[in-house]
């Protein structure tokens, strides 16, 4: 295998940044350097106290914060972020807890290396507040999807899915936590076979 490959992976993150820590470990312990020449370059949040950027910080990463309400439109929020993605030439830009919706032309720009994890079975409750829908709907099971980004919000094409049961007396919370745990173990995954697609090209 070539050692000339570079697939540079940025993780933009509005939170605690579990996901992104899955991925930072996986990208280890799967050795994505060497099998695909992968690595985990820059999280960049567009919230400056989200948890997973110390995290990030303590991991030697490179990070980012662009403030979104610094920015007067989500077309100038959407152009520094690019700009502050590009720097990095990503093969794969990976939305993980990542809370703002995003411009077509953002959306158009990283056409084919954008993917987001979402915490329902899409195509069932996109949008917000996901677990509190499965619950009141009385749905006796809720997951997590990995979809390819489109300029609709949550509906590109799904990578990966994972199923939990909705058990009696849940809460969100509760609920959250339980899908939680399996966004940790398909997102991984889910990069991991977009990494040998490109990596097989
Ligand atoms: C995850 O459950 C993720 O699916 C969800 O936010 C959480 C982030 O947790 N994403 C969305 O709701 C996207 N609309 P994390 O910061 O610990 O990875």
């Amino acid at each position: 295998m070539s050692g000339e490959m570079h697939n540079n992976i940025v993780i933009l993150i509005s939170g605690g940044g579990s996901n992104m820590a899955a991925l930072v470990e996986a990208s280890r312990r799967q050795h994505w350097a060497r099998r695909f020449g992968a690595r985990v370059v820059a999280v960049i949040s567009n919230k400056a106290e989200a948890g997973g950027l110390a995290w990030a910080r303590e991991q030697g990463l490179a990070t980012a914060v662009v403030d979104h309400k610094a920015l007067a439109s989500r077309e100038a929020f959407d152009a520094q972020l690019m700009q502050e993605i590009d720097r990095h030439a990503p093969a794969l830009v990976v939305l993980a807890g990542f809370m703002r919706i995003l411009t077509p032309g953002f959306v158009a720009h990283y056409e084919g290396r954008l993917v987001n994890i979402h915490p329902s079975l899409l195509p069932a409750f996109p949008g917000l507040k996901t677990h509190e829908r499965a619950i009141e709907m009385g749905c006796r099971f809720a997951g997590a999807t990995v979809h390819r980004v489109t300029a609709e919000l949550d509906h590109g094409a799904i990578l990966e899915q994972a199923v939990v049961p909705v058990l009696p007396g849940d809460t969100p919370e509760a609920l959250a936590a339980r899908v939680l745990t399996q966004e940790h173990v398909i997102y991984p995954r889910a990069v991991e076979t977009l990494l040998a697609g490109l990596s097989a090209t």
